[in-house]
C-alpha cells in the first residue's frame, strides 16, 4: 500500500508539472520600491484595477485601465496582454494567476510586473501606458550547439516581415514567436520587434533557443523543441508528442487504478481468511 501511495504521489506531481508548463510558467516578475499602506485609498484602487484586469481577460486578449483619483498619489494604471494564441478562458486564467503571483512577490508595493509564459500583467502609480520602452528585461540563451544560424535567421526575418502583434513562424526544426503589448502603435511594435530580434541574433549566436524580453515586446525561438517550454504547444511534431504524452498518462492512470483494485481485492481476501 505504501508503494501505491508513492506511485500516486509521483503521478500527480508529474501531471501538475506538465500542466504548469503550458501557459502558467513563471518567466519574470518585479516590484517598484514605493510601497503603500494597507487599508489606504491606493490599496483600494489597486484592488479595483486588478479586478478589472481579470474580468476583462475573459473577453479580450489586451486591455488597459486607469483608476482615477483626485490625489495623484492614488491613481493606478494597469494593463495585461495575453499571448495571441490563447483562448479567452486560458487568457483569463493566466491573467488571474499572474495577478495573484504579483500579489505574492510584491505584497505592498505600488507597482508590479509579472510575465508568465501565456500572459503579462503590469500596474503602477506612474503612467507607462502607450510609452515605448526598449529596455531589455530578461535575456536567455540556450546552450551553443554549433548550429548553422542561417535557417534560424531566416525564421527570425520572417517574423519581422509578417504583421500583427502576435507572430509565429517556423521552418524545419526552428520555431519562432513574437508578441507585442497592445498599448504600442503598430510602428512602435515593429520597432520593438526589430530590436528584440537584432539582440537575439547578436547575443545568442548559435544557441538552441533564445528568449529576448524587452519592456514592451518579446521574441523567442527554439531549435528542435529543445529545452524550450513554449515550443511544446506549437507545431505538428510537438502535437504528436503531446498525444503520445496523453496516451502515456492514460496508461499510467489505468495501471494506478488496477493497483488500487488489486490491493482492495487482497484486503477482501485477507478479511475472509481472518474469519
Ligand atoms: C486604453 O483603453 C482605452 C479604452 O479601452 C483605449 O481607448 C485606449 O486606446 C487604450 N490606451 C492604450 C495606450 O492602449
Amino acid at each position: 500500500m505504501v508503494k501505491t501511495k508513492t506511485f500516486l504521489l509521483f503521478f500527480s506531481i508529474f501531471i501538475l508539472h506538465s500542466l504548469s508548463f503550458s501557459t502558467d510558467t513563471f518567466i519574470y516578475g518585479g516590484c517598484t520600491q514605493q510601497t503603500f499602506t494597507s487599508t489606504s485609498p491606493y490599496e483600494f484602487n489597486l484592488n479595483s484595477l486588478l479586478t478589472s484586469l481579470v474580468n476583462s481577460a475573459t473577453y479580450t486578449s489586451y486591455n488597459n485601465f486607469t483608476i482615477v483619483a483626485s490625489n495623484p498619489n492614488d491613481v493606478v494604471y494597469g494593463l495585461y496582454q495575453c499571448r495571441g494564441d490563447l483562448s479567452m478562458p486560458d487568457c483569463a486564467s493566466c491573467v488571474s494567476r499572474a495577478v495573484s503571483r504579483a500579489g505574492d512577490i510584491c505584497p505592498a508595493t505600488r507597482g508590479g510586473v509579472v510575465q508568465l509564459d501565456g500572459c503579462y500583467v503590469k500596474y503602477d502609480n506612474v503612467k507607462f501606458l502607450g510609452v515605448e520602452d526598449k529596455t531589455v528585461v530578461l535575456k536567455k540563451c540556450g546552450s551553443s550547439i554549433g548550429y548553422d544560424p542561417s535557417n534560424r535567421d531566416a525564421v527570425l526575418d520572417g517574423l519581422v516581415g509578417s504583421g500583427g502583434y502576435f507572430r509565429v513562424g517556423g521552418s524545419g526544426q526552428v520555431k519562432g514567436m513574437v508578441q507585442c503589448i497592445g498599448d504600442l502603435s503598430f510602428l512602435e511594435c515593429q520597432d520593438c520587434v526589430l530590436e528584440a530580434i537584432r539582440r537575439l541574433r547578436s547575443d545568442c549566436p548559435a544557441a538552441d533557443y533564445g528568449d529576448m524580453f524587452i519592456e514592451k515586446c518579446y521574441a523567442r525561438y527554439s531549435i528542435g523543441g529543445g529545452a524550450h517550454a513554449y515550443s511544446k504547444s506549437h507545431g505538428k511534431s510537438d502535437n504528436d508528442s503531446e498525444k503520445t504524452f496523453a496516451i502515456i498518462i492514460g496508461l499510467l492512470a489505468a495501471v494506478a487504478i488496477l493497483i488500487i483494485f488489486l490491493a482492495f481485492l487482497r484486503r477482501i481476501c485477507e478479511g475472509h481468511q481472518g474469519k
